[in-house]
């Protein structure tokens, strides 16, 4: 299949403001004194994109210089994005991990690298935190069920990680695995998915910048809920990739074997990447809905190729044939 680049003069999906973000916008007061402060002071640039809920310690971002790692739409509210979840190991309903998580233990923590590398080992998640700058990045999340947030996230590319564990040219695949504790995770004690969770990318997607090994959220530390104290978001590819508290990383030649996958082949695909135009047998993927946006009565909106990515990673799936590597 041809994947199709905008021409240079077209404005990108992702630049495209949408209404609701345009009659949000600043006047033009606010905005000028929001870039003069900026001017001024180095630190302005690290306030985070929207209020975080104060009760996590701090985790600043410098603004990210990654192509497409800001979006213009308007950030989901932190009360949202902590409280309308998919983290089985915590329950099944959305509310479930909001309610449960907080029996998590994030420290002591570690993530233990293996396979076909030159350094394996195990990653403490406090060298892990100062492994490489923070940054933040405004993404765009869209779940297979239909419904997207947007969230700015705290963290890094995933390949500085990666590139210091030197993998091999065998090392086709990466695969990463979640944490699956009985005694911490109530979900795991019920035969909703094989556990552990276990999700995988190709090594050319994992290495891809917009990739990212994330930490916190809205400036301040991930929430257990949204998968502490480390997760991934990988903006152009259904929610369900992005693996959370993750424990292990495995580079491996063949192609791993996702949760999801084996609990569903005919409805979850390696690839997951975010396509309006290839149905889930139980869902279109054609519109989504914005969580603390879009009503259940609005309009939903159009779903966006790549989630709206496609000039940043349009090229990792050319000459694939989409619909077959859903
Ligand atoms: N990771 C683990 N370990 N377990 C899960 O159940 N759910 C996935 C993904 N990562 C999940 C997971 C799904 S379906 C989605 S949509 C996102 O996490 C949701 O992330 P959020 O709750 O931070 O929005």
């Amino acid at each position: 299949m041809l994947i199709r680049t905008s021409a240079l003069h077209d404005p990108l999906p992702s630049e495209i403001t949408p209404r609701s973000a345009y009659l949000n916008r600043p006047t033009r007061r606010e905005a000028l004194a929001a870039l003069s402060l900026a001017a001024a002071s180095p630190l302005a640039l690290a306030q985070p994109a929207a209020p975080g809920g104060g009760k996590l310690p701090r985790l600043p971002g410098a603004r990210s210089a990654v192509a497409g790692a800001f979006v213009m739409d308007r950030p989901t509210s932190y009360a949202d994005a902590t409280s309308y979840n998919n983290f089985y190991e915590f329950g099944t309903d959305k509310a479930d991990p909001t309610e449960h998580a907080h029996t998590l233990k994030t420290r002591p923590w570690t993530v233990s690298i293996e396979g076909e590398c030159g350094r394996p080992g195990r990653f403490d998640i406090e060298a892990l935190l100062k492994l490489a700058p923070m940054e933040e990045r405004l993404y765009r999340l869209r779940c297979v069920e239909g419904w997207s947030m947007v969230i700015p996230w705290t963290g890094y590319s995933l390949a500085e990680l990666l590139k210091q564990a030197q993998p091999t040219s065998k090392a086709k695949y990466v695969e990463f695995t979640s944490l699956a504790d009985r005694s911490q995770m109530p979900g795991v004690r019920s035969g909703v998915l094989d556990w552990p969770y276990v999700e995988g990318l190709r090594i050319d997607e994992a290495m891809h910048p917009l990739a990212m090994l994330v930490f916190g959220m809205y400036g301040e530390m991930l929430p257990n809920q949204n998968g502490a104290p480390l997760r991934l978001a990988l903006p152009w590819k259904y929610g369900f990739k992005s693996a959370k508290s993750i424990v292990k990383i495995r580079f491996v030649e063949k192609e791993p074997m996702s949760s999801w996958t084996k609990a569903a082949q005919q409805e979850y695909g390696f690839y997951s990447n975010v396509n309006p135009s290839v149905p889930h047998p139980r869902w279109s993927q054609a519109a989504e809905r914005r969580i603390g946006e879009d009503g259940l009565f609005s309009k939903k909106r159009p779903t966006l190729m790549f989630n709206g990515y496609e000039a940043q990673v349009g090229q990792l799936y050319a000459g694939m044939d989409l619909k077959r590597f859903y």
